[in-house]
Order: C-alpha cells, then structure tokens, then sequence
C-alpha cells in the first residue's frame, strides 16, 4: 500500500509520514536487501560498527560503506578531506580501502575526537589519518593543503559554508561527496518536513541547488542511506 493510500482514507499526513519514515528515501526491503550483498568480513570495521551501534552513534551505514569503498577503489585520492569524524569509522573505511591514502579529518566533538584519536592508535591509522579538533565552520580557513576528495559528513545546514570553503581546495579531476542530501526524505517531499527541521531542508535544498547548477562541477543525487551527492570538479579540458 502506498503513503497516498493512507492519505486519501482519511489517515492525518504526520501519522502516514511516521508510518513511512524510514521508506521515504528507498524500501525498507530494498536497504535490507543491499545491504544483505555486503559481504566483508573485516574485524575493524565490525568492531566500529559494533561500537557506534551500542553507543548510538551516526556513522555510514552499510550499504554506504561500501559505496564509498568503491569509490575510493575507482578515484584512487591520495589526500581526504573528511567533515565530521564521529568515532573515526568512515576515516578508517577509506584508509583502509586505499594504503597510498592520507586522511585529515575535522570533529568538533571532543569526546568524538577522544574515542576516534584511540581508534586510530589501536588499529594502526596514527600515521595516515590525521584529526583536526574542531569547528570546520573556523578550521577550514585554515587548512591550505589541496585535496582530490572531499567528504562532508557534518553539520546539515552548513554545506554551503562548507561548499564555499573547500571548492578551492580540490583538485580538479577530484570529487566532493556529501552524505545525508535526502536527509529522512524531508528535501525531496513537503509532507515530511517537521517544524524544527524547516531551516535545515531549505538550506539543504539551496545546496543542492548550488552543486547541481555550478558549472564547475557535475553532480549526481543517489538515493542511498539517507542520500548521497557526488560532485566531479571538471578539468579545464572537460
Ligand atoms: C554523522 S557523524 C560523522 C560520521 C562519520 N563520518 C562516519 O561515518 O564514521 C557527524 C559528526 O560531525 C560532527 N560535526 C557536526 N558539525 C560539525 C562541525 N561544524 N565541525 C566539525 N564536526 C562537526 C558531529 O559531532 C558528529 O560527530
């Protein structure tokens, strides 16, 4: 049965939007099923994973995991630029995916920053990831290194602050990836939107808008966990 169903005998939008929250971005039978074909049988990453979910802490799910391995797989980067750290999980995933790979990555959460730096140290990253404690609204400005990835993994309404910031930061030829794009079906759907979360969409919206029509770039939307975009930065010869 779909959602108009629901809507058309009568039942109030938020009750069907509740009923439907997890299926608003892709099935559930779907997530279950991708997510079922990732096969890997890796002690860190389940020891993360294990972590975070005990401890309810947002990291990548599965299925984006392993997305995100294939395109380390594929781009090949040497230096990551990771927002939004948590326990380390996605930092680890690529570097593990890539041992030529540096990864610096930004988190403003000292108690985040605490666990992910022991991480690092217990599986043996110290000398390839490299974490930044802090706000990356104030530690981009910072940073003058070029990267030929960039990931961001934080703060929803700031992407455009974080898009301003790291566009001059990426070689061209390299990629920007953003996690939470469809963020719970919210930027796609008007029926969904909760009060608290109106400032969010809009401003997730405008970036999306920003990436999709900069002539720099060329950007696709992936309806995958709760939505991906990933934006090639053209060469001048593209
Ligand atoms: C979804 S979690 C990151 C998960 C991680 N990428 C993974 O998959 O393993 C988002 C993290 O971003 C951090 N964060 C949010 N806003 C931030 C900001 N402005 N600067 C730095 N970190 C931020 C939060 O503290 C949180 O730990």
């Amino acid at each position: 049965m779909t959602r108009d169903f629901f809507v058309n005998h009568g039942v109030e939008k938020s009750w069907v939007s509740l009923i439907y929250f997890m299926d608003e971005i892709v099935s559930k039978k779907t997530t279950e099923y991708i997510t079922s074909l990732v096969k890997r049988d890796d002690d860190t990453l389940e020891a993360l994973e294990d972590y975070a979910s005990k401890n309810m802490v947002p990291i990548v799910t599965k299925e984006v995991s392993r997305y995100i391995e294939t395109l380390i797989h594929i781009i090949k980067p040497k230096k990551v630029l990771e927002l939004g750290c948590a326990i380390g999980y996605s930092a680890i995933l690529m570097a593990k995916s890539n041992k030529e790979l540096k990864v610096t990555t930004i988190e403003r959460d000292p108690k985040m920053a605490q666990v992910a730096r022991e991480n690092f140290k217990r599986y043996g990253y110290e000398d390839r990831i490299e974490l930044i404690e802090g706000d990356a609204l104030e530690e981009l400005k910072n940073i003058k290194d070029e990267f030929d990835m960039v990931f961001i993994d934080a703060g929803k309404s700031h992407y455009n602050e974080f898009y301003s910031d790291i566009v001059s930061k990426i070689y061209p030829g390299g990629v920007i990836l953003c996690d939470n794009v469809l963020y719970k079906g919210m930027i796609a759907d008007d029926d969904l939107v909760k009060r608290r979360k109106k400032t969010i969409v809009k401003r997730m919206r405008n970036f999306l808008d920003i990436i999709c029509e900069d002539e720099k770039l060329i950007t696709s939307v992936i309806p995958i966990g709760d939505g991906m975009s990933l934006s090639y930065v053209k060469k001048e010869d593209d």
